[in-house]
């Protein structure tokens, strides 16, 4: 018999799984919660991807590279002088490391806040038992325990390119892209997805030649095309060169750096030699260890946990969360499902409504939107009406000196309901949240025009854009 006995075991300290240790605990569960993840010191790095080598990091430094870019090229435009203007990369990696440990140490406190059990080691079922399952601990935690439930919640790896495989020295993953130790000169990035763009931006801003091979035709394939083709725009206005419709041939690394072949949209042949190579083509669900043989967990062929609607799996009493299941590979969208399986196993109703799950990439102008794209509402035949808002015409943008971008909205044409919001701007990634209530709410364009929005404020771009549906804007 297993040495210590848990209602709920959640097995990875991601944002999905440390979110639904909580949850359980605040239902009044004995919880515990296990997470292999180590820091420089071997000790617990809770938190997993978003916060060790992913949102966190990324977001840190976004946020120091946009600082260096703006000093070197439009503090000038505000009066502001700037004289021997130097980058202390070494002190940047530092920071972002301690941004990191605040939100590690921020997660223990919470464990501690809320009595949740923490074994710090890797899960692995062992067999069903008479109250549940038993799982074995192995790591610096070496314990066996039984649980009635169990959430998996075990994140997602970074998918290889076949003949490309990570070193993290010259071919980087997220994690290696975090942590390169100076500046490169060239860098190549394989695949314009969400990491492709951030960390491209990143290093770009830090002085690096960048240049992004997608294989798709088109750009952001995913996102609003009118929206896209302005990200687009801009991003090769900041010296991003974007290559689309490329097919990535042999990848060579050596001691001088890596060699990429590749082809272009028209099939010529091309070579690339860069300092270091990216490689962000998508992520893969992570059951590494988890040897669900034991108790016969049903994987799917991608290797994600098959789950229903309400994260059950093919056993009973044993759920799967984020990106170990269906659905975008987002960490918010991880945490509502935590939240709805704790509440579930309590015998409540949790819910996550899939259709208003936002969207962001955090690149300068940010993109956010949530709901369906022009693109999606045309392919359904569905009847709409779109409206669009100029940052370039709001007087907060213009204040900002960032006036690239729109909001936009589209609502169904009879019923006004609001169907999608896009966003390609400052602030993106917070504006798009009235969005998300808006839908939460079915709310129509026309509410969101009537209501009163701060001024001067980003804001009000949304509102004109609801007011754009009707074809009467105030400011345009
Ligand atoms: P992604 O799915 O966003 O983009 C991958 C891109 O690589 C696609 O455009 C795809 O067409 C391209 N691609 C695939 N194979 C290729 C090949 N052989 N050659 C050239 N291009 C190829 O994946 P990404 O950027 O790796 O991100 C992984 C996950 O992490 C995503 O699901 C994303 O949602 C999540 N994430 C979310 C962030 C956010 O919410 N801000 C930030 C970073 C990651």
């Amino acid at each position: 018999m297993a040495n210590k006995q848990f209602d709920v075991i959640v097995i990875g300290g991601g944002p999905g799984g440390y979110i639904a240790a909580i949850r359980a605990a605040q239902l009044g569960f004995n919880v515990a919660c296990v997470d292999e993840w180590k820091n420089a010191k071997g000790g617990p790095a809770l938190g997993g991807t978003c916060t060790n080598i992913g949102c966190i990091p990324s977001k840190a430094l976004l946020q120091s590279s946009e600082h260096f870019e703006h000093a070197g090229k439009h503090f000038a435009d505000h009066g502001i002088k700037v004289e021997g203007l130097g980058l202390d990369i070494d002190k940047m990696l530092g920071r972002k490391d301690a941004v990191v440990k605040q939100n590690n140490d921020g997660i223990t406190y919470l464990f501690k806040k809320n009595k949740i059990t923490f074994f710090h080691g890797r899960a692995a079922f062992a067999k069903a038992s008479g109250a549940g399952y038993e799982l074995k601990v192995t790591g610096a935690a070496e314990e066996s325990i039984e649980g009635k439930h169990i959430i998996v919640a075990t994140g997602s790896n970074p998918r290889a390119l076949p003949g490309a495989d990570f070193d993290e020295e010259n071919i980087l993953s997220n994690d290696g892209a975090l942590r390169i130790p100076s500046v490169p000169k060239k860098l190549a990035l394989i695949g314009s997805g969400v990491i492709g763009l951030e960390m491209g931006s990143v290093w770009r801003r830090l002085g690096s030649e960048v240049t992004v091979l997608e294989a798709l035709p088109t750009f952001l394939g995913a996102v609003d095309e009118q929206i896209a083709k302005e990200a687009h725009k801009a991003f090769v206005k900041q010296g991003l060169k974007i290559e689309l419709g490329v097919k990535v041939g042999e990848v060579k690394s050596g001691k001088k750096g890596v060699t990429v072949a590749w082809t272009n949209a028209k099939g010529e042949a091309q070579t690339l030699e860069v300092d270091k190579l990216i490689v962000s083509i998508g992520r893969v669900p992570n059951t590494i260890g988890l040897n669900p043989e034991a108790v016969g967990l049903k994987l799917d062929e991608r290797g994600a946990i098959v789950v229903d609607d309400e994260c059950r799996t093919s056993l009973p009493n044993v759920w799967a969360i984020g990106d170990v299941v269906r659905g975008p590979m987002l960490a918010h969208k991880a945490e509502e499902e935590g939240v709805a399986v704790a509440e579930r196993i309590a015998g409540q109703h949790g819910h996550v409504n899939f259709n208003t799950i936002p969207w962001v990439i955090y690149t300068s102008p940010e993109i956010a939107w949530v709901g369906q794209t022009e693109q999606q509402l045309k392919a359904e035949g569905r009847a709409y009406k779109a409206g669009t808002f100029p940052f370039l015409a709001n007087g907060r943008a213009r204040a900002l000196g960032d006036t690239t971008g729109m909001v936009k909205f589209l609502a169904d044409a009879a019923s006004d309901e609001i169907l999608g919001v896009h966003i390609v701007g400052p602030m993106a990634s917070e504006l798009i949240s009235e969005a998300v209530v808006a839908m939460e709410f079915k709310a129509s364009a026309e509410d969101i025009a009537r209501i009163c929005h701060a001024h001067p404020s980003l804001s009000e771009a949304t509102k004109e854009a609801a007011l754009a549906v009707d074809k009467r804007t105030l400011n345009f």
